[in-house]
């Protein structure tokens, strides 16, 4: 994967995910890496970030490189510098830089023009970062992912369609339950679909339904970083997909919780269910560090 991108999980093939994951599992376990020695990571965050910004760092600090926290707003960038022109110079200063915005477009822009690796650290379209960490919590949890059924409940957002590219690739079954007017884009739908090779795809607006038997219950917020102002129309309709003590009853007996976060309790998962035994989400958010770890360790060769 060397000077390679990661822009969608639909980058990777599925031994390239199975190498990458079981890179960040050897690392987790101890082994050491000088990968970024001498190396520097651009962080370019448009939008708020706890986990993504802080696990890059340590990441790229374990591996012997540095970091460089660019705040867009104190950029030209920020003044109307294009991204052409943007990319160009950061990719002369830069050995890699990871981008969270807005538009899939942009971070796609920075790429075309960088020529050095650009890495999604989330758009309004995938969090494929983010699905790295899930499946190596699943993998750690369950010993493999073949034969699982994972069902996400809420909005068909960025988590969801990462979901789906990282499921199919891994050949994880999976169920997306979200009211109806708030699906996964078909597109996204439809890779998933060409990529999964045996697993299962389904769709539905029927919470219960889907968490049937499932081993993996994994949900986000209903309103993501750009949407606020919807956070109130959308409450009463996705209520009922809402990730709580008696949905999880539905679950597997074995099953774990999963949850992005940050999480609003009451809201898609309850205060019980986020703190419960099932809960994963700590070891969850642990993980984004080991995965981008070997994520960098990866792209820098
Ligand atoms: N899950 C996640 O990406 O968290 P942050 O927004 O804190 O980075
Ligand atoms: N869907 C959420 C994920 C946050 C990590 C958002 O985009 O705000």
């Amino acid at each position: 994967m060397k000077g390679q991108n990661l822009l969608t999980l639909g980058d990777l093939s599925s031994g390239e995910l199975e190498t990458l994951l079981t890179l960040a599992q050897q690392l987790k376990a101890g082994d050491s890496s000088q990968a970024a020695k001498n190396r520097v990571l651009g962080l370019l965050f448009y939008k708020a970030s706890t986990r993504t910004r802080v696990s890059f760092s340590v990441a790229t600090y374990h591996l012997g490189g540095q970091v460089i926290d660019l705040n867009p707003q104190a950029m030209q960038v920020g003044r109307g510098e294009p991204i052409q022109d943007t990319a160009r110079v950061l990719a002369g200063y830069l050995d890699v830089l990871a981008i969270r915005t807005f538009a899939q477009e942009d971070i796609e822009a920075f790429a075309h023009y960088a020529g050095i690796p650009v890495i999604n650290a989330l758009s309004d379209l995938c969090h494929p970062c983010q699905v790295l960490a899930d499946l190596l919590t699943i993998k750690e949890c369950f010993g493999g992912w073949e034969g699982l059924t994972l069902t996400y409940l809420g909005d068909g957002n960025n988590v969801a369609h990462s979901l789906l590219l990282g499921c199919a690739l891994a050949g994880v079954n999976i169920r997306v339950a979200t009211p109806s007017d708030y699906q996964p884009q078909s597109a996204i739908v439809q890779q998933a679909k060409k990529l999964a090779s045996g697993s299962e795809i389904i769709l539905t607006d029927d919470p219960k339904a889907a968490a049937e038997g499932a081993q993996v219950i994994y949900t986000d917020v209903w309103a993501s970083m750009g949407q606020e102002d919807s956070a109130a129309t959308r409450l009463p309709v996705f209520t009922p997909y809402q990730v709580n003590e008696e949905l999880m009853r539905l679950a597997s007996t074995d099953a774990i919780v999963l949850h992005c976060l940050p999480a609003h309790r009451g809201e898609e998962i309850t205060e019980a269910v986020l703190e419960s035994y099932q809960s994963q989400v700590w070891r969850q958010a642990e993980n984004r560090m080991h995965a981008q770890k070997a994520l960098l360790a990866s792209v820098l060769g």
